[in-house]
């Protein structure tokens, strides 16, 4: 059976990622718009608006282990943490919905998990909206959550009206600053997460190992964000949790650290196990204070 009940209800937020246009719904199965640019829903509801589909290293495989390390809490002090973030900067007394946009939401769990949290320590309306490249994600995301809407998308090109969303959560994701400012609300917030030095590093240190890039720094992505956005604060959030044997086969497949690590390394870290592992995370919260487009 079709789902189009989330489609359905957001389909003011639309817009022709083509023309820009207004979208309307035909016959419960397809959206258009005023000049005829048609995108089919598929089957489980969520709508593919990327125009321009590209090859990605972010497959089924990689997605579906990506679910189940985020399914296994790794992350839930990050989520948490966004929870009362959002609450307590985007949820005035006159914001009635708190409608969300995670942008590069890969399988969708963290939207998910952002949600519930928010819904466990508030009565507040909240609607969430995810957008990836990989329809892969997408198709995994409209499975498992079907509450959100989910659609393919590019960030460079989002498919949806200026000012359209309270918060923009974008997650370990590239970003497209020029679109997050044209998608905020007057008084919206953007939500980012970058990973820190420690990040992972117990497997970066058996991944990469005498290569030189055992190191990360995310001072540049960092200073990418300032240009772009006013700085409301930002927060690490370091912790170590236990890893079993077949974990860690999903944390090594889930992370593009993996793409470029030797398979002799991927194949010794398997057998040698790693005891527990880092989550070294900086989240930023940032506000729009200059003209659109810088
Ligand atoms: C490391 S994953 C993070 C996914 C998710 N936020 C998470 O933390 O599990 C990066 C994600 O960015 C998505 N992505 C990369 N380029 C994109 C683009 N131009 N538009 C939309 N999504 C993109 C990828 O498909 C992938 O799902």
């Amino acid at each position: 059976m079709m789902t189009t009940t989330q489609v359905k209800e957001n389909l003011n937020l639309f817009r022709c990622p083509l023309c820009g246009g207004k979208m309307r719904m035909v016959a419960e199965r397809s959206i258009v718009c005023v000049k005829n640019h048609c995108f089919d829903l598929a089957k489980r509801g969520y709508v593919n608006l990327h125009t321009n589909p590209v090859k990605t290293e972010y497959d089924k495989e990689m997605l579906k282990s990506r679910s189940i390390i985020i399914r296994s809490g790794l992350y839930e002090p990050l989520t948490d943490k966004l929870a009362g973030l959002i609450l307590d900067h985007a949820c005035g007394p006159h914001t009635e919905v708190t409608r969300i946009l995670d942008a590069g939401c890969g399988e969708g769990s963290h939207l998910a998990r952002v949600i519930q949290s928010m819904k466990g320590r508030s009565d507040r309306r909240v609607s969430g909206v995810g957008i990836d490249i990989s329809k892969e994600g997408i198709r995994i995301a409209s499975k498992e959550y079907p509450g959100i809407t989910w659609c393919v998308a590019d960030l460079a090109r989002v498919p949806f009206k200026d000012d359209s969303f309270d918060v923009v959560l974008n997650i370990l994701s590239p970003a497209n600053y020029t679109e997050f400012k044209r998608l905020l609300a007057g008084d919206g917030i953007l939500i980012k997460v970058v990973p820190g030095s420690e990040y992972l590093i117990e497997l970066r240190e058996f991944l990469y190992r005498s290569t030189g890039k055992e190191k990360y720094s995310n001072e540049r992505v960092i200073a990418h964000f300032e240009e772009n956005f006013n700085t409301a604060g930002t927060w690490d959030i370091m912790y170590s949790l236990p890893v079993d044997k077949h974990n860690l086969e999903h944390l090594i497949r889930m992370t593009p650290l993996s793409w470029g690590a030797a398979e002799k390394n991927i194949t010794e870290a398997l057998k040698k196990g790693i005891d527990s592992i880092t989550v070294d995370l900086t989240v930023i919260l940032g506000k729009e204070t200059r003209g659109r487009g810088s």
